[in-house]
């Protein structure tokens, strides 16, 4: 096969080419160091303050749309056909301030300054898509931002006023849009990209046939998704990374399809592509969907690495095995699938073989009589990973639990479900005796640890009150259970 050797991206005005590309080398990095677009701040190499924000522009489904990302965690090769912008990109009519910029001047929404480009990304992006947000808006929109001198107060007030300064319609990404998507098509020309020396080499696959052909020849290869954590490997543990196989260019691996059974989602779809049609046909998961991390890591974090990493305190797994989700793995052309929790067998270990990728989440739509409900408790309320995570799911007919299925994450090594208290529950007059059956029963399903998270006493006790939590939100208005499909 023949492949090409070097990333062809655009960078703010610029076409660019680099050659010889490492793995590991972060978008931060290379706009610091070598292009010495120093706006970019790095202040935690983690993903968590939000002051390297840039945006990334990709052509999909016959658009060009544009999300924050943070740029220290994502790695230079994955950015092959995209448009990156940096704060040093943003101008306003006349050679003036943007009016981001302007606004978070007049508000005073800068003080010490080094948050303020990441907080200015954000705005920008979030100005562009919606120029009229709401409080609740803004604060989605900078959840991934950290300021340790302005209160957000006047952040969020200059985000509330960026319309006054100047539309969306005029600013250069939209009257450059034409432009800048005919210099992205002209980049892409299907082929297998090879880059960065042998012991660090970044392979992006042409697509999902050859990502399997790459796995089939690298078995041993990190697969990088959204780098989300896989960025943090590198820039915290200093781990090689390479091989290196990219996938979060492949659309094959993006597709959500709902169906009258199901829905099936890409394991290459991010929390931010997903969240609109699973939140539809789960509104029990839109709060929960909201506390996962911030917006750039939910524009770049898939759901197939959030399973893949097979991390116990991920935030899907127990809500989807509680929906009853079955994974889709491939290796080569041959499929198979399983319920999600076979594919968690013990800590750091997961039922995939090497070569294997995980391909698709098939999640059955909710039937009625099913009661739902998902939890995340965590330190903080924004970005933060979970102390215990839980999704419950229970059948009720005519008055009496017929089935029901409850997951927690934080409880032990994987996700996993509480076999005795879903067996305390299962038949059993719906009432508060059962629950309470379940919550003793629950005791004996988990032996949680103890980590700076939280203390092994408080996640049982945690572990319990949800499932009481989960009784009282659905027995609140009468005897007999409440139907949330029907309600
Ligand atoms: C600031 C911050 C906040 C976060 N907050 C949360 C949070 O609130 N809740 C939460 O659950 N997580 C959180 N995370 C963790 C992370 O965002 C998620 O686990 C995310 O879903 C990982 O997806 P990714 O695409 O970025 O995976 P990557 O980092 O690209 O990969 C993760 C792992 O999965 C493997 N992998 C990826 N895709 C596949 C595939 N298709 N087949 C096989 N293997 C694959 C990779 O090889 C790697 O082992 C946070 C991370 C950061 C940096
Ligand atoms: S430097 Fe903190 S999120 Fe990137
Ligand atoms: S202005 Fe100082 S950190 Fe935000």
């Amino acid at each position: 096969m023949t492949y090409r050797t070097e990333i062809r991206f655009l960078l703010n005005g610029a076409d660019v080419t680099v050659t010889d590309v490492p793995a590991d080398k972060t978008l931060l990095d290379y706009l610091r160091l070598e292009r010495r677009l120093t706006g970019s701040k790095e202040g935690c190499a983690e993903g968590d303050c939000g002051a390297c924000t840039v945006l990334v522009g990709r052509l999909a489904g016959g658009g060009l749309k544009y999300e924050t990302v943070n740029a220290c965690i994502r790695f230079l090769a994955s950015l092959d056909g995209c448009h990156v912008v940096t704060i040093e990109h943003l101008r306003g009519q006349n050679g003036g301030l943007h009016p981001i910029q302007q606004a978070m001047v007049d508000f005073h929404g800068s003080q010490c300054g080094f948050c303020t480009p990441g907080f200015v990304m954000s705005l920008y992006a979030l100005w562009m898509g919606n120029p009229e947000p709401t409080e609740t808006e803004i604060e989605s929109a900078i959840q991934g931002n950290l300021c340790r001198c302005t209160g957000y107060q006047p952040i969020i007030a200059a985000a509330m006023a960026a319309n006054r300064y100047g539309s969306p319609a005029q600013d250069f990404l939209e009257t450059e849009r034409v432009n800048i998507t005919e210099r992205l098509t002209a980049l892409s020309d299907g082929r297998r990209v090879v880059t960065g020396p042998e012991d660090n080499q970044a392979i992006l696959p042409a697509d999902v046939a050859d990502f399997a052909a790459v796995l089939e020849d690298f078995p041993q290869a990190t697969i990088v998704a959204g780098s989300t954590d896989v960025g943090l490997w590198v820039t915290k543990f200093m781990r090689p990374i390479g091989p290196a196989v990219f996938i979060s260019h492949l659309q094959e691996l993006k597709s959500v399809t709902l169906s009258d059974t199901a829905l099936e989602i890409g394991a290459g779809v991010t929390y931010s592509e997903a969240q609109e049609t699973i939140c539809e046909t789960f509104p029990h998961l839109k709060s929960y969907w909201d506390r996962i991390a911030g917006q750039q890591v939910r524009n770049m974090g898939t759901i197939g690495g959030n399973i893949a990493n097979g991390s116990p305190i991920g935030d899907t797994p127990p809500v989807l095995i509680a929906l009853g989700a079955q994974i889709v793995l491939r290796k080569g052309a041959k499929q198979r699938s399983l319920p999600l929790e076979q594919f968690f067998i013990e800590y750091g270990k997961q039922d995939r073989a090497p070569s294997e990728f995980v391909e698709s989440i098939l999640i059955p739509r909710p039937r009625t009589g099913q009661l739902h409900a998902a939890y995340k408790i965590s330190k903080r309320r924004d970005e933060d990973i979970s102390s215990v995570a839980a999704g419950f799911n229970v059948t009720v007919s005519e008055g009496r639990i017929t089935d029901c299925r409850l997951a927690f994450g934080g409880m032990a090594g994987t996700p996993k479900r509480a076999a005795k208290a879903e067996a305390a529950l299962r038949g059993q007059p719906w009432g508060e005796a059962a629950f309470l059956a379940a919550g003793q029963a629950l005791q004996a399903d988990f032996t949680p640890l103890s980590d700076w998270r939280a203390s092994a006493e408080y996640r049982a006790i945690a572990a319990r009150n949800l499932l009481q939590r989960f009784f009282l939100t659905h027995d609140d208005r009468s005897e007999a259970p409440v139907d949330l499909l029907s309600a």
